[in-house]
C-alpha cells in the first residue's frame, strides 16, 4: 500500500513537472526579480498609474494598447517606447500607432521616479507591463500576478509593427494567424479583444461599416440599427470626421467589465475586428459565454494576459536595462 502510494507520488510529481509547469520561457522571469533590488516597484509604478488615470480617464486603456503593442512587435522588449533617430527608425511612426498610440509621457514618469529610487535596475517593458497590469486593476477590472525580470532591447521595426499588429479591416482569420504567430491561439483573440471594454478608437477605424461596408455603397447590415445612426452622427460621412473619437464601449467606456461581450451579442461592436467575434461559431460561443460569466472572463483575461507578456522576452544577459525608455543606452 505504502509502496503503491510513493509510486504514485512519483508520477504525480513527475505529472506536474511535464505538464503543469509553465514554458520555459517564463520560468526564466520570476515574481521576486526586483524584491531585494527595487522594493518599492509596484508601489511607484501603482502611484504613476493612479495619478495618471486621475489626471485622464482615457489612459487607462492607452496603457493597456501600448503593452499589447510592445509584446507584439519583437517580443516584450519597450521597442515600441524608442523614439526615432539618425540611426535608428522607431515603431511610433508605423500606422497602427502613429497618432494613435499614447501613454508615453507615463512611462516616462514613472522610469524617472525608478530611476530615483533604484537606478539603471527595472526594464522598461517590465514597468510598461506592470502598468498595463495596473489599469486594468484601477479600472475594476481583475488583478493577476506578474512575473518580472524582461530586459530592454536595443532595436525597433517599424516594418514589423505594420505587419504584425492586427487591423480592424483585417478577417478574423488573418488575426488569428497574427496571433498564432506569437503563440496565441483564437481563445486569446477573444479573451484579449475584450480589452476594447475600455477606451476609445477614432472615426476612420471603423467608418466604412457607417456607409459603404465591402464597398456596398450601404452600411455594414450586422450594425444594430440604432447605434449605426449614433454612430453616423458622431462621424459623419466626411474626411474631417476621421479623427473624432467614439467610445470602443459606449455603455462602460472606463470600466473594466464584460459589456463588451453583451455589446456584440447585441450586434453592437465598434470595430468591424470586433463584430466579426459573433460571425465564426468557434469565437461566438465564447463571445456567448464571456457576456453571461463576468468571472470566466476576469479569470481568462489574466490568464492570456500572462501568456501575452511572456512574448519573445529578453532575460539573462540579453538586452540592457535603459536609463531613459525613449533611447538605447
Ligand atoms: C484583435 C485584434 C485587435 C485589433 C484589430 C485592434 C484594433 C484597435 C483599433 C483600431 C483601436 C483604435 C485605435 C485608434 O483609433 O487610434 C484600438 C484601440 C484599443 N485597443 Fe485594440 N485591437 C486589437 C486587439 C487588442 C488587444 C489584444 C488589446 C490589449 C490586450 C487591445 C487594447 C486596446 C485598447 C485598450 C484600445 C483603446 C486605446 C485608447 O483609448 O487609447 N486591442 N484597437
Ligand atoms: C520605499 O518607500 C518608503 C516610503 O514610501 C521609503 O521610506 C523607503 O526608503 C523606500 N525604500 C527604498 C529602498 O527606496
Ligand atoms: C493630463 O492629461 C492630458 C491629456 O492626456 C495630458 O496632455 C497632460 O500632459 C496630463 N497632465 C499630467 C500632469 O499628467
Ligand atoms: C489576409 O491574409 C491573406 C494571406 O496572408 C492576404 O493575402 C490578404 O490580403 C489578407 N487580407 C487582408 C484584408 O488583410
Ligand atoms: C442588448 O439588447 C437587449 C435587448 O434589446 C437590451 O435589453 C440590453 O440592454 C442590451 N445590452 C447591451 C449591453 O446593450
Ligand atoms: C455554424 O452555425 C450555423 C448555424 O448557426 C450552422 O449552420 C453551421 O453549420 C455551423 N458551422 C460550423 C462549422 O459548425
Amino acid at each position: 500500500m505504502e509502496r503503491t502510494c510513493y509510486k504514485l507520488l512519483t508520477y504525480v510529481t513527475l505529472f506536474c513537472f511535464l505538464f503543469i509547469s509553465p514554458p520555459l520561457v517564463s520560468s526564466q522571469l520570476n515574481y521576486r526579480f526586483y524584491d531585494s533590488s527595487c522594493p518599492n516597484l509596484s508601489k511607484i509604478v501603482q502611484q504613476g498609474v493612479w495619478s495618471a488615470i486621475a489626471n485622464d480617464s482615457r489612459i487607462a486603456a492607452s496603457l493597456l494598447r501600448l503593452h499589447f503593442h510592445d509584446c507584439f512587435v519583437n517580443g516584450c522588449d519597450a521597442s515600441v517606447l524608442l523614439d526615432d533617430t539618425s540611426t535608428l527608425k522607431g515603431e511610433k511612426n508605423a500606422f497602427p500607432n502613429k497618432d494613435s498610440a499614447r501613454g508615453f509621457e507615463v512611462i516616462d514618469k514613472i522610469k524617472s521616479n525608478l530611476e530615483e529610487a533604484c537606478p539603471s535596475t527595472v526594464s522598461c517593458t517590465d514597468i510598461l507591463t506592470l502598468a498595463a497590469t495596473s489599469a486594468v486593476y484601477f479600472s475594476g477590472g481583475p488583478f493577476w500576478p506578474v512575473a518580472l525580470g524582461r530586459r530592454d532591447g536595443t532595436t525597433a521595426s517599424e516594418d514589423a509593427a505594420n505587419d504584425d499588429l492586427p487591423s480592424p479591416f483585417e478577417p478574423l482569420e488573418n488575426i488569428t494567424a497574427k496571433f498564432t504567430a506569437k503563440g496565441l491561439n483564437i481563445k486569446d483573440v477573444v479573451v484579449l479583444s475584450g480589452a476594447h471594454t475600455i477606451g476609445f478608437a477614432q472615426c476612420f477605424t471603423f467608418k466604412p461599416r457607417l456607409f459603404n461596408f465591402d464597398d456596398s455603397g450601404k452600411p455594414d447590415p450586422t450594425l444594430d440599427t440604432s447605434f449605426l445612426t449614433n454612430l453616423q452622427s458622431v462621424c459623419p460621412n466626411q474626411a474631417d470626421s476621421d479623427t473624432k473619437l467614439a467610445p470602443l464601449d459606449p455603455v462602460t467606456s472606463t470600466k473594466f467589465d464584460n459589456v463588451y461581450f453583451k455589446r456584440l451579442v447585441n450586434n453592437s461592436g465598434l470595430l468591424q475586428s470586433d463584430q466579426v467575434l459573433m460571425g465564426d461559431n468557434r469565437t461566438a460561443s465564447m463571445v456567448i459565454g464571456y457576456s453571461r460569466f463576468p468571472y470566466l472572463f476576469n479569470k481568462d483575461f489574466g490568464e492570456s494576459m500572462v501568456k501575452m507578456a511572456n512574448i519573445g522576452v529578453l532575460t539573462g544577459q540579453s538586452g540592457q536595462i535603459r536609463k531613459n525608455c525613449r533611447v538605447v543606452n
